[in-house]
């Protein structure tokens, strides 16, 4: 099958590899027919590389039709139509139990002291073939799947993957207040989602970027806005003098690790990427640091007692915190990869004709999965108007 494969940092390749088959009686192989790109990938594609093999296969955000199953999926049969989560979760654990499907016990990744195992997603996260490709092995089948109804096309529900329960956990763990205020700090497609959830949940939603086009997208669906390039350093104090002088409610930032304005980081990130992956690796393990920029800005744009919701990614090992406006501010901090499977149903019921979040319109692009290595260039260097890139095999 053909497949879209990491070579080394902003180098992916669209190689012919061996058919995934059922392996355990617990799999399932889906023929794909849309995956997507994610702000994820561009962190595998740019600095942690480290943890990548030439030849693994990337993607997370899949969907198709089931191929075949093994012998203990009693759920799912031959020709159903399944969106596939970006974890691989048992369903039947303590932690899936408790709606942490991310934090899966029967596929957390000890040996680097991870959680539940991610398709395409480097060895911190289980090595596990990813989904931009023909076809995909399904681990865990049973629970590792979201059946969707035949008749709409694919970008109704592909987004369930991961950006629909990424954005939906956001709002959340923002815990914004009846009424009240959120920051969204970058625009991408996961910070532009969590602003419509937040926006169609009532709340003043103020969404930060610095690229024309996202800020633009966003104050098409009535997001007020400010473009980061305009604010002089002087963020905390625009958002203060939109909120009484205190800051908002809340913040989301959806920016993460590879942030604008972090350049001293930068440079350490740069310098670790040049280094072979056996010296790199443990040096990131131990003495990673992340740009922190958007996560700073969320420390000064938040009120006081107010909610900071990570869902950026963040991998540093030693990044510095500001505790003591940390905690003199009483700021609550909640964080982490998206427990897809928690928050479908309270998603499924929005995926309907009328569309409120604007799925059906959310992709900026639909290429061949054979022009993944221009769908990953244009993505990161935010040209050609991508903001979001759906890859049809
Ligand atoms: N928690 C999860 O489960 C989960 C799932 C998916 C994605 N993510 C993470 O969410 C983040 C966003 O993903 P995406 O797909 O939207 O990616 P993206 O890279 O397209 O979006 C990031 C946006 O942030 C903007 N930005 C950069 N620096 C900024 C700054 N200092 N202030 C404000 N905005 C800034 C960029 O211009 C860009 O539009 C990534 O870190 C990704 O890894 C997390
Ligand atoms: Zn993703
Ligand atoms: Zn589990």
């Amino acid at each position: 099958m053909k497949a879209v494969t990491w070579q080394g940092k902003r180098k992916v390749e669209v190689d012919t590899v061996p058919d995934p088959r059922i392996e355990e009686p617990t799999d399932a192989v889906i023929r794909v027919t849309t995956t997507n790109i994610c702000g994820s990938d561009l962190h595998l594609y740019e600095v942690l590389g480290a943890f990548m093999s030439p030849g693994d296969i990337l993607g997370h955000e899949p969907m198709g039709i089931v191929e075949e199953v093994g012998s203990e999926v009693t759920n799912l049969k031959a020709g159903d139509r399944v969106v596939i989560p970006f974890q691989v979760s048992c369903g039947g654990c303590f932690m899936c139990g408790h709606g942490l499907f991310s934090q899966c016990e029967t596929t957390q990744v000890r040996e680097y002291g991870s959680g539940a195992a991610l398709f395409g997603y480097s060895k911190l996260y289980g090595s596990l073939p990813g989904g931009q490709a023909e076809y995909l092995r399904v681990p865990h089948a049973q629970s590792t799947h979201i059946k969707v109804p035949d008749g709409p096309d694919d970008s109704r529900f592909v987004y369930l993957s991961d950006v629909l329960p990424t954005a939906w956990q956001a709002v959340e763990y923002a815990d914004i207040p009846e009424g009240g205020t959120v920051t969204v700090l970058g625009l991408g497609p996961i910070g532009d989602m969590a602003a419509r959830i937040a926006h169609h949940h009532g709340a003043r939603v103020i969404g930060v970027d610095l690229v024309p086009e996202r800020l633009a997208r966003a104050q098409a669906r009535g997001i007020e806005t400010i473009d980061l390039n305009g604010t002089d350093g002087e963020l905390g104090d625009r958002i203060r003098d939109l909120t009484d002088g205190r800051g908002t409610d809340s913040v989301i930032d959806a920016v993460g690790m590879e942030a604008h304005g972090s350049p001293v980081a930068k440079f350490a990130q740069t310098a670790a990427g040049l280094l072979p992956s056996a010296v790199a690796e443990p040096l990131m393990q131990k003495a990673g640091v992340d740009r922190l920029a958007a996560l700073y800005s969320a420390i000064d744009v938040v009120r006081r007692g107010g909610t900071i919701s990570l869902s950026g990614v963040y991998g540093g090992a030693t990044d510095p915190m500001p505790m003591l406006t940390l905690f003199d501010k009483q700021i609550t901090l909640r964080m982490g990869q998206a427990n897809v499977n928690r928050w479908v149903p309270e998603i499924l019921p929005l995926l309907t004709d009328d569309d409120p979040l604007g799925v059906d319109t959310f992709a900026t692009h639909r290429l061949p999965l054979s022009e993944a290595p221009h769908a990953y260039d244009i993505f990161q260097r935010k040209v050609d108007g991508a903001v979001k890139i759906q890859l049809e095999p």
